[in-house]
Parts: structure tokens; sequence; C-alpha cells
């Protein structure tokens, strides 16, 4: 069968771990193809809410196996504690239902100590970057100096290759930063510990992946980040250090294009981002306010891993049409609907003017997108409430048309509108 991979359209966050959650249930492997506990996927089944990091949104229904695919990047402390968390909320993820990918890359305390000093050094230049070691891991693995998971099925290797390691960033840490060294006793003992638990999870993932799809089975890819994140395509250096975007799917699972059948950009109606850079359609004030929420909701724009509260702003339909080039998008999983309800107007950027330029592109430099002027198209609103809407034609007729405006704009149908968080809150436009 196929592989259908889930990405988000903007700058994470858009609901990517709800929608895999509503794509899980027909599928037989649910894969993370790329980044590390910098995601914070929200996932709400009745009254319980999961927040999954690391393993694959799929986990809390019976029947895909999950697996976390060779382009992530890995902190074994806290894969242990979300595999504890999810037993405590009565989900299985032994080593039955759950695979680590032998290449997968681990993040150790000397990265999260080195993204904290980095990150303290750009100053009011800093990326905002949730300081779990994500950019510094993928760094060394760049740089072929990298610890891969199989190292935790090979205690002795284990612990040598963490002395050379913490060495070698200690000398980093202190002359470079200033900052006190790290134990490397400590730090392998620790690892040690989780390596024991670990090592059952670990299998060959490219011929796992590639014998499910031998034999017909179905996977989905959920993305972590987004396309604007992406290292490559996204607002550089603002950006996290992987490839959220398709292409980071097939090189993070090790599958080939031929295998792909559909490609689900996740978008949020408006616009959010966590941390530094360019946001053309940003709004402040009550407006922003307004969108974001108090905190009070689980729902409203607060960060999943950090709490820190989300940028916010109208939809960027330029970002969309980006996001479907890039990608090769199929299809678009709006997000959030529910959100716009009691709006008079709804405001949708449909251009940007540059140097008095209309551009209808994202432009790639820095410096462009920090003068681009979002050109907006207004849109009627509509007052009621739309979380009980189940088919198309229970949405309010400027509802229905701002879905439509925006498969219009960004050349992709939009197949699936979120109007609440949970399950069962959802338009299919099949
Ligand atoms: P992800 O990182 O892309 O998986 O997204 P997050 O989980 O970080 O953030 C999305 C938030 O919006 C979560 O709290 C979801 O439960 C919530 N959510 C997803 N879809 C909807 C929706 O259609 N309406 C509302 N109100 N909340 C939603
Ligand atoms: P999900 O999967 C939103 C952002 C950080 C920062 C930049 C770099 O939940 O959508 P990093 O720690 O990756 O080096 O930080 O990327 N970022 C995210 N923003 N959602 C995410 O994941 C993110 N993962 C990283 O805020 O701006
Ligand atoms: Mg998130």
């Amino acid at each position: 069968m196929a592989v259908d991979i889930i990405v988000g359209a903007q700058w994470g966050d858009e609901g990517k771990g709800r929608i895999t959650d509503l794509l899980a249930a027909d599928v037989d492997i649910v894969a993370r193809y790329s980044g590390g506990d910098n995601a914070g996927h929200t996932v709400t089944i009745g009254e319980v809410v999961f927040k999954l990091h690391l393993i694959p949104s799929g986990i809390v229904h019976d029947r895909p196996t999950c697996l976390i695919g060779n382009g992530t990047v890995v902190n074994p402390a806290v894969l242990c504690q979300e595999i504890d968390g999810l037993l405590r909320q009565g989900v299985d993820a032994s080593p039955r239902r759950l695979k680590l990918s032998r290449q997968a890359h681990l993040i150790t305390a000397a990265h999260i100590a080195l993204d904290k000093a980095r990150e303290a050094r750009r100053g009011g230049e800093a990326i905002g970057t949730t300081l779990r070691g994500i950019g510094p891991a993928y760094t060394d693995k760049t740089s072929r100096e990298g610890l891969r998971a199989a190292l935790l099925e090979d205690p002795q290797s284990l612990t040598d290759a963490i002395f050379a390691h913490v060495g070698q960033k200690n000398e980093v840490l202190q002359n470079v930063f200033g900052q006190q060294s790290l134990d490397p006793g400590k730090v392998a003992l620790e690892l040690s510990a989780y390596a024991n638990r670990l090592a059952p999870y670990l299998v060959e993932s490219s011929a796992f992946v590639h014998e499910a799809l031998q034999a017909n089975k179905h996977i989905l890819a959920e993305g972590a980040q987004g396309t604007l994140l992406d290292l490559d395509h996204g607002t550089y250096p603002f950006v996290t250090s992987s490839h959220p975007t398709a292409g980071g799917a097939l090189t993070g699972l090790g599958v080939g294009p031929g295998a792909v059948s559909r490609v689900i950009g996740v978008a949020k109606a408006f616009t959010t981002r966590v941390g530094g850079g360019p946001l053309p359609t940003e709004l402040q004030g009550p407006p922003a306010d307004r969108l974001r929420g108090t905190g009070e909701n689980p729902w409203d724009e607060y960060g999943t891993t950090t709490g820190r509260p989300r940028r916010v702003g109208w939809l960027d339909t330029v970002i969309l049409r980006h996001a479907a080039r890039i990608n090769g998008l199929t299809e678009l999983a709006l997000t959030k609907l529910d959100i716009l309800s009691g709006w008079d107007e709804i405001k949708v950027c449909v251009a940007y003017e540059l140097e008095g330029q209309r551009i209808d592109y994202f432009p790639s430099e820095l410096k462009s997108l920090e003068k681009v002027q979002p050109v907006y198209e207004r849109l009627g609103g509509w007052p009621e409430d739309i979380t009980s809407a189940r088919r198309l034609s229970d949405l309010p007729r400027n509802a229905r048309r701002y879905v439509d405006f925006v498969a219009e704009s960004s050349k992709v149908p939009v197949k699936i509108i979120s109007v609440g968080p949970a399950r069962q809150q959802v338009v299919w436009d099949r």
C-alpha cells in the first residue's frame, strides 16, 4: 500500500496531532520522521488530553504500530518519561507497539547545555528555540560526530562514546561560552539506565517500513514543526534544524517518492508562530488577544512544549501556496475554524507588497520578509458557534465561503475542516 504524509503548512502547532489522530484509525503504522521533543502534539479524546512530544500520535489508537524514524533526534530521558506518562493514562507504549530507529540520533545533556548557551549568546537575536538540544544534536549529525540510537544496545560503546562526546563539548562550553563543564561519568551513568529500558525498542527502521509496504500495509508519516520552520524552505535562520517538509519524510523514514500517495497539509484557519522571526500578518493588541485566547481553554495559543504565548496573525495564503509547492500538497486539513466565529470581518492575506511591487511568492531572504506588507482581502464573518457542525451544510454560508476561499487561493482542496479539538468535531469534504 502507500505512505500518506502529514505536514504542517505554517510555523507548527497547526493541529497535526489532532489530524493524525483522525486518520490513524485506518492505518497500520504511524511514524515520526523529523524533529524531536521540540514538538508538542495534542490529541483530545473525550475528557482525556494527550500531549505527545516524541511518540507518534497514533499510539492512542489500539491498532497502529508507531515508529520513531531515522530522521528524528531523541532524548532518551524524555522518551522514557513519555512512555511512563502514557502508561499512566492507560496507553500501551511497550516495544510491541512502539519502535525506535537505530539510526535516530541521541540528544544528550551536553546538547541541551549548548542550545542554552548559544541562545543566551544570541541575546536580542535569539531564535527562541525550545532549548531541548535539537540544533546541537542535528549539528553533530551533519558534522558526523553524532551518537546514534543503536548505541543504546551496546553499553560499553555507549559509555566510551559519551566520554568522548562530553569531553569535546566541555571544551566548547568552557572555552567558548564560559560555562561549567559536565561530568561525563554522570551523563554516561544516567544514559545507561535509559539504554537498558530503550534497547528492546530498537529496529532496523527502513527494513521495517519496507516490509510493511510489501505486505500492503498503510503508513501515516506524522510531521512535526511546519514548512516555515524547515531548514531550507523556512524563515532561515529562524527555523528548526531539520526538514519537517514532505521531502524530510522520505529521507526521515527511508522511502522513495513512488511510495507516497497523499500529502496532507495541516493549516490553522489563522496564523501562529512561537519564537523569533518574521510573521507578516502578525496582529497586536486586542485582536491578537482574542485570537490567542486567555489560556483558560486547552486549545488557546500557548506552546504545548514551552507554555510560551504564541504570536498570532491573520491567515496568509502566500504561505499556503508556498507550502503547497514545497510539499506537493494533495489536500489541506483546515483546523480551528471555530475560533473565527464571532468576528464581523475576517482578513486573509492574498499577496505581499515589497518595495512598491505586489508579489505573490514567499521571499526566501529575511531582509525582504522583514519589509513585506500583507495585501488583505476582507471576508464576511459569521456569528454562529460552529463546534457542532458535522457536515458542510451545517456551516454558515460565510464559513463555507472562507473554506472555499482558502482552497481557491492555495489551489489545494480542503478535505478536512476541524471545528473543535475533540475527535468528532470535524467536517469531511470527501
Ligand atoms: P500540533 O503541534 O500541530 O500537533 O498542534 P498543537 O497540538 O501544538 O496545537 C494545536 C492546539 O489546537 C491543540 O491544543 C489542539 O487540541 C487544538 N485544536 C486542534 N484542532 C482544533 C480545532 O479545530 N478547534 C479548536 N478549538 N482547537 C483545536
Ligand atoms: P510542533 O510539532 C511550533 C520552533 C521554536 C523556535 C524554532 C527553533 O508542535 O508543531 P528548536 O527547538 O527546534 O531548535 O527551535 O522552532 N519550534 C516550534 N514551533 N511548533 C513546534 O512543533 C516547534 N518546534 C520547534 O519555537 O522558534
Ligand atoms: Mg505543537
